[in-house]
């Protein structure tokens, strides 16, 4: 039904053809296998609103509610599921969550003992350059990870800290983390399965205030180190240059994205929903 492209040799399809605004079950199911085949997926030219998104959303499971931005406000237009991304500021106020910094490697809200599958992100205003959005994929990075490091964390875990977002910011009401040792967090694997296509990848959430569990925390330190510089090479990743009215769909069990930093001078607002997720295994 739909024209399907690889944007990259390693993470990433576009799919054309597609109006989101009115996905059927046939449409659906042909996205949903495009989406397990290629762990992101790009639509252009979409004309949809908060709702349409949401409705288009849902097709893949119950949504979370937003998270609150920095402000400690969450939702837009009367959806609760919607997350607002800006550095736009009414009355000295960020309208949304992110600012204009960039945003590191990450998977979203690794912190939580069930984080999303997937975020769902539509362009409302973007800058003519700079915050774009790189992709890179997590399968293939486990499948490179030299044998040695790979027998090092097989079975190991790392406890993902809660106390500030992918742009560094502080979350409301958290205390700065002392030791990382014996902070909260959740625990996952650093190798996990995915559940629907049974393909095992590297899972790291985030570099900062992380630690492997039972190790020393120099230990810890030195192999995950070890662990982001390999994730972490180009050669994994694919960049998306944003225009109005793209939607891109991805998996967090499978992917990891960051955001380049944009000149705070211009607009940029993104609005996004995610999707429920199960516990990592
Ligand atoms: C996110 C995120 C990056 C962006 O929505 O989780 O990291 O490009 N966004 O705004
Ligand atoms: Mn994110």
């Amino acid at each position: 039904m739909f024209d399907i492209k690889p944007v990259s040799d390693v993470i990433g399809a576009e799919v054309s053809g597609a109006d989101l605004a009115e996905v059927d079950d046939a449409a659906f199911d042909e996205i949903q296998l495009a989406w397990m085949e290629h762990c992101v997926l790009l639509f252009r030219d979409q004309k949809i609103d908060a709702g349409e998104l949401v409705a288009f959303s849902k097709r893949f499971g119950e949504l979370d509610i937003a998270p609150p931005n920095e402000n400690g406000e969450g939702g837009f237009g009367g959806f609760s599921e919607v997350l607002v991304l800006s550095n736009v500021k009414e009355n000295g106020k960020a309208i949304g969550a992110l600012g204009n910094a960039e945003a590191q490697w990450h998977t979203d809200m690794n912190y939580l003992d069930k984080p999303p599958t997937g975020s769902v992100l539509l362009s409302v205003e973007v800058p003519d350059k700079g915050g774009d959005t790189g992709f890179s994929n997590m399968y293939r990075a486990l499948e490179d990870l030299p044998s040695s490091i790979r027998q090092r964390v097989e079975g190991l875990k790392i406890k993902h800290d809660s106390s500030t977002n992918s742009g560094g910011y502080l979350r409301e009401g958290a205390e700065p983390v002392t030791d990382v040792t014996t902070c909260p967090g959740a625990i996952h694997p650093i190798i996990r399965t995915h559940p629907e296509t049974g393909r095992k990848a590297l899972y790291l959430g985030r570099r900062r205030s992380a630690y492997i569990m039972g190790m020393s925390l120099e230990g810890s330190e030195l192999l995950l180190d070890e662990l982001w510089a390999h994730a972490s090479q180009p050669k994994y990743a694919w960049h998306h240059q944003w225009r109005i009215g793209d939607v891109v769909i991805w998996d967090n069990r499978c992917s990891m994205h960051r955001r380049d930093s944009f000149d705070d001078s211009k607009r940029r607002i993104m609005h996004r929903t995610q999707i429920m997720g199960d516990r990592p295994f």
